[in-house]
């Protein structure tokens, strides 16, 4: 094997950094959207890893390059793979049918062909990438197909896969048409594992009734006591590894002069109200951004806050722009913020400060620090890094957390304000609770959350999964 082969392989739909082209036909790298590259950049960079992904845009063939200790194998997408890989079957079918079908799922064959040929694509480049006998970890339901067909090119690779979103229901999985081929795909992997011992549970179910192994029965528990499936003389071990942040650095960054004073700008330019809510999410229709502005609505139009006293943030970065669904939901947010703005908006004084853009990390601190209550309010989220970073950056114990009980992270985050979405009573409740919470409880309850927050960092998370797969990659 060539030197440039590397002994780990990260392979994911996305690079950690995207491709921008301008108009005048300068380009530049930033970074990528969402929680998968938040968790895995620190570690992998640590590790001289290689990273396998789409560079973000579609028909450019972009050369390996490195960035620091980081070296990208940049995938080629074309636009029809674009459309019936990234934006079809993965976030029109499974991204959907996963979380809860809060969506309809569209199933469509042609998409499906094409999903299977882009999987086929990656194994192949990770299979170039790694050297013998190297820890291979496929990330995410874009590439559950990956497992199998790597292990076909390359049985000498120890392969590991863990999936970011939720598990369904066995009864929801049941739905799509291509469930054995996606069982079968995973299990291709020496260690699959969810973030909830609940999904670790029922993919072992899924293993017997679709592919006809016989899995063990015990329960899976949280970072310990894996299932167990034996495929032909192969043993595939099915485990539950709850993701979180790179919390100790977050927390180091918070506490920066330049965050502090950017937070009391931010307090400041909004004119120093009581109290700050604060949203931040990826514009996605299973974020519960419709819940929260419909609870502010009500809280504003019974009088119960007042525009004066209660100043709402809400940071959107824009995402997955040509999903149907998704400019649905955009035109709807969009339409509820201009409603309330106009119905109890008054001159230097707007309800809700709606930004559809991406923040870099400071000003995201920033944010955190000055909001009095962290608004999350996911109908079905696997995880949730938002939480557990608003809690990183809130070393003054200060700020409360509303956080829906449909989040993985409400698990771990059980000193939190916990809500169920659905249900517009609890969570008006839930808000007017931690606006106006007790200081000396709202310190306890941050010293709780930020116990759980701080010693369960990503680098506890990287470690348990790549343990339990059996590297020597964790010393
Ligand atoms: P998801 O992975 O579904 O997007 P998570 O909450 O797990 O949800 O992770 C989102 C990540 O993206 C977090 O690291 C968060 O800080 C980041 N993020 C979300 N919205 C923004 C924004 N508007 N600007 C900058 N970063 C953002
Ligand atoms: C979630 C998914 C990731 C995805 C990210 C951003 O975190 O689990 O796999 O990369 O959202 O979404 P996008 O479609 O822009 O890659």
């Amino acid at each position: 094997m060539s030197k440039a082969r590397a002994d780990f392989v990260v392979v994911a739909n996305r690079l950690p950094v995207d491709l921008e082209r301008f108009e005048d036909g300068t380009e530049r790298w930033k970074h990528s959207p969402g929680g998968l590259v938040t968790a895995l950049e620190p570690f992998l960079r640590a590790r001289e890893g290689a990273w396998v992904g789409w560079p973000g845009v579609a028909d450019v063939d972009v050369d390996p390059f490195s960035d620091g200790d980081l070296h990208l194998h940049p995938v080629h997408l074309s636009s029809t793979d674009i459309r019936q890989y990234y934006e079809g079957f993965a976030n029109a079918t499974l991204w959907p049918l996963y979380h809860d079908v809060v969506a309809p799922p569209v199933f469509d064959r042609s998409w499906w062909e094409n999903y299977r040929r882009v999987n086929q694509r990656f194994a192949e480049a990770a299979a170039e990438v790694s050297a013998e006998g190297a820890t291979v970890w496929v990330q995410d339901y874009q590439l559950q197909l990956v497992p199998a067909m790597l292990r076909e090119l390359r049985p000498d690779l120890r392969i590991g896969f863990f999936l970011h979103i939720p598990f369904p229901p066995v009864e929801l999985f049941m739905q799509l048409p291509w469930r054995t081929e996606i069982v079968r795909g995973l299990l291709g992997a020496d260690l699959v594992g969810f973030h909830r011992p609940g999904g670790a549970q029922n993919f072992l179910w899924l293993a017997r009734r679709l592919a006809g192994f016989e899995p063990s029965r015990a329960q899976v528990g949280v970072r310990s006591r894996p299932g167990v499936v034996r495929v032909g003389d192969r043993t595939v071990r099915v485990g539950a590894f709850p993701i979180s942040i790179a919390s100790a650095e977050l927390d180091q960054l918070a506490r920066t002069k330049e965050v502090q004073q950017r937070a009391k700008a931010i307090r400041s330019e909004l004119g120093n109200p009581r109290r700050i809510m604060l949203g931040v999410d990826r514009l996605d229709y299973t974020k519960g951004i419709d819940v929260r502005l419909n609870a502010i609505h009500e809280l504003l139009a019974d009088g119960q806050i007042t525009v004066e006293d209660v100043a709402m943030i809400q940071v959107a970065t824009p995402s997955r722009e040509r999903v149907e669904h998704y400019k649905q939901m955009r035109e709807e947010i969009e339409r509820e913020v201009g409603r309330i703005n106009g119905e109890f908006g008054r001159v230097g004084h707007p309800a809700v400060h709606y930004l559809h853009t991406s923040v870099d990390r400071k000003d995201l601190a920033a944010f955190y620090c000055a909001a009095d209550v962290m608004v999350v309010t996911p109908v079905r989220d696997g995880m949730n890094l938002v939480a557990k970073e608003y809690v990183a950056c809130r070393n003054d114990l200060g700020g409360s957390l509303v956080l829906s009980e449909f989040a993985g992270a409400a698990a771990e985050l059980t000193s939190a304000f916990l809500v169920n979405p659905h249900n517009l009573d609890g969570v008006k409740d839930s808000l007017l609770a931690a606006l106006d919470l007790d200081e000396a409880e709202g310190r306890r309850r941050m010293r709780a959350l930020r116990r759980q927050v701080l010693t369960h960092d990503v680098d506890r998370w990287a470690r348990s999964f790549l343990e339990a797969l059996g590297t020597s990659l964790v010393a």
